[in-house]
């Protein structure tokens, strides 16, 4: 293999954030797509102000108060829907690819990890629900320092878990500001551009850009 370990961002990457939404698209309504697009974008908004100002609070709860503003932001949403959503976002689906190329690449030597906002709990129960946590070495999480990426530190936790350097290390993300973060640190990242995006952030290109998970055995 040209990488010996190969870290994926989870949200977005490996579990579908907007499949906890489409599971009770009948119930919201017309409003369901625009609701999923400004919970994720708080949820994020959020980890990135915080880790500005130093002051953490774990991705389950900035995960409950992007769907709080969300659902009072909507003039028609149900709010007796959080619950629902919340459990949704708990069993996340996975993207169709995603079993078969860690499969792939574990049978070729690779090791793998997951580096995540999540936390923990979050981590750990989405990745059973969708049959993939024992495809897994390492479930690392920002919790243990307590920032958010694209702080430099939780790329760290990578290098310091699997006693790498960062070229050694593939790096996956469907969030191109997380590719970013990467690449500044020194990974080898690889975009998964799953929804047409434009690029930006381009003193900080990826090295690859794939539409998903396919063909990143096809990479050298
Ligand atoms: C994560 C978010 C950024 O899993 O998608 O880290």
């Amino acid at each position: 293999m040209a990488h010996a370990v190969y870290v994926f961002d989870a949200y977005g990457t490996l579990f579908d954030v907007h499949a906890a939404v489409r599971r009770h698209a009948d119930a919201i309504g017309a409003d369901a797509q625009r609701i999923s697009e400004i919970w994720r974008q708080k949820q994020l908004e959020y980890s990135w102000v915080r880790a500005l100002m130093g002051r953490y609070v774990d991705f389950w709860s900035l995960t409950e108060q992007g769907l709080d503003f969300a659902l009072t932001k909507v003039p028609d949403a149900d709010p007796d829907l959080r619950e629902r959503l919340l459990d949704a976002y708990r069993h996340l689906d996975c993207y169709p690819e995603v079993p078969k190329v860690l499969t792939a690449l574990r049978e070729k030597g690779a090791r793998l990890a997951i580096l995540s906002n999540g936390s923990p709990a979050m981590l750990e129960s989405a990745a059973s629900s969708a049959g993939i946590a024992d495809l897994f070495e390492e479930i690392v999480s920002v919790d243990e320092i307590r920032t958010y990426k694209t702080a430099e530190a939780v790329y760290e936790l990578v290098t310091t878990r699997f006693k790498v350097f960062p070229e050694a290390v593939s790096f996956q993300s469907s969030n191109r500001w997380d590719i970013a973060g990467a690449t500044a640190f020194g990974f080898r990242s690889v975009w998964l551009n799953r929804t047409a995006q434009p690029d930006e952030y381009k003193d900080l290109p990826p090295a690859a850009v794939l539409p998903s998970l396919d063909g990143l055995l096809t990479l050298t």
